[in-house]
């Protein structure tokens, strides 16, 4: 790596951040480029104000936002681009003259994993588990990409419901039910989507799946988790002994950052050098492949 007095900085802004992979993802792009690019986590333990007013004044290009500042920054931008207001979360921030603009690349890096692993959407009956913001995030893409019905299962039914009437008020042509996830045998019969949104399986709790019932995994064609560690969860080791396919969040994250990178520089990553980030990530991570 050549640092000089041309080079760029781009870096995540959360607490924490130790853990990020998220510079395998940068530093390899512009390496793999020969951009003349930086990528590097900061910590923002409260001034989060500061610390994008800063950023700006320093002429940094570009930042990514993670716990616990995806909606809380968004006020601190010069405007949030129509996925990212719809959703409310902001994940991305590109520069502008006076300020950032703020962008979601979550979603569509979930959508762009999907399409890499030929999982597709439409028609399709999707069973979203959690109404967090990811599981959030989730409903606004099935909805967009025309999902047959979506049912959002949560603990709390509330907070389900809100997501619910939300996805409703901007899709209003495709069915979104909201179940308390105590009651998934209510659940019509056929072949689902399910897409695991909830915080139960991530490392340490690495035994624990929302559902454990094997009477529902029965019904679960492709199963998609958006942790990725551990590496294979127990939702998705329950989605392959009853014989559907599972996927993790590494690939929603590796896209999630590629089109963040998009941005900021103005390229198009083809799907080689995605395959090679890919690889870098997993031995970030001290996966065996
Ligand atoms: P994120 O932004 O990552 O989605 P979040 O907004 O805190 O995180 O959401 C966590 C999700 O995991 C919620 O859907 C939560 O359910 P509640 O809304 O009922 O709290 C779900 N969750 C967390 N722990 C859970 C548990 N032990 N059993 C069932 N659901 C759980």
């Amino acid at each position: 790596m050549h640092i000089d007095g041309r080079t760029r900085l781009c870096g995540l802004i959360g607490n924490p951040v130790e853990h990020t992979v998220s510079p395998a993802i940068h530093n390899g792009l512009a390496e793999l480029y020969g951009h003349n690019l930086v990528y590097a986590p900061f910590l923002v333990k409260d001034s989060l104000r500061q610390a994008v007013e800063g950023a700006h004044a320093l002429n940094v290009l570009g930042l990514n936002v993670t716990v616990p500042y995806k909606s809380s920054v968004i006020k601190y931008l010069t405007g949030a681009e129509p996925l990212a207001a719809q959703i409310g979360a902001v994940n991305t921030l590109v520069r502008t003259a006076h300020g950032y603009e703020g962008h979601n690349t979550d979603m569509p890096g979930l959508f762009r994993a999907m399409t890499s692993e030929g999982v597709t959407i439409r028609g399709e009956q999707v069973v979203i588990l959690g109404a967090g913001g990811a599981a959030r995030a989730v409903a606004f893409l099935c909805a967009r990409e025309g999902a047959g019905h979506i049912y959002l299962l949560n603990r709390s039914l509330e907070k389900a419901e809100a997501v619910a009437a939300e996805v409703a008020a901007h899709y209003c042509d495709i069915p979104v039910t909201p179940v308390p996830i105590a009651e998934y045998e209510r659940l019509p019969g056929g072949k689902y989507l399910a897409i695991q949104g909830t915080s139960v399986g991530l490392y340490p709790d690495v035994e624990s799946a929302v559902i454990t019932d094997a009477a529902f995994y029965a019904h679960v064609k492709t199963g998609y988790d958006l942790i990725y560690r551990p590496f294979e969860t127990a939702f998705m080791k329950r989605v392959r002994a009853a014989g559907g396919t599972a996927f993790n969040g590494l690939k929603m994250l590796l896209y999630q950052g590629i089109i963040a990178y998009e941005l900021w520089n103005g390229v198009s990553v083809s799907e080689r050098m995605a395959a090679e980030i890919y690889l870098r990530m997993e031995k970030e991570m001290g996966i065996d492949v």
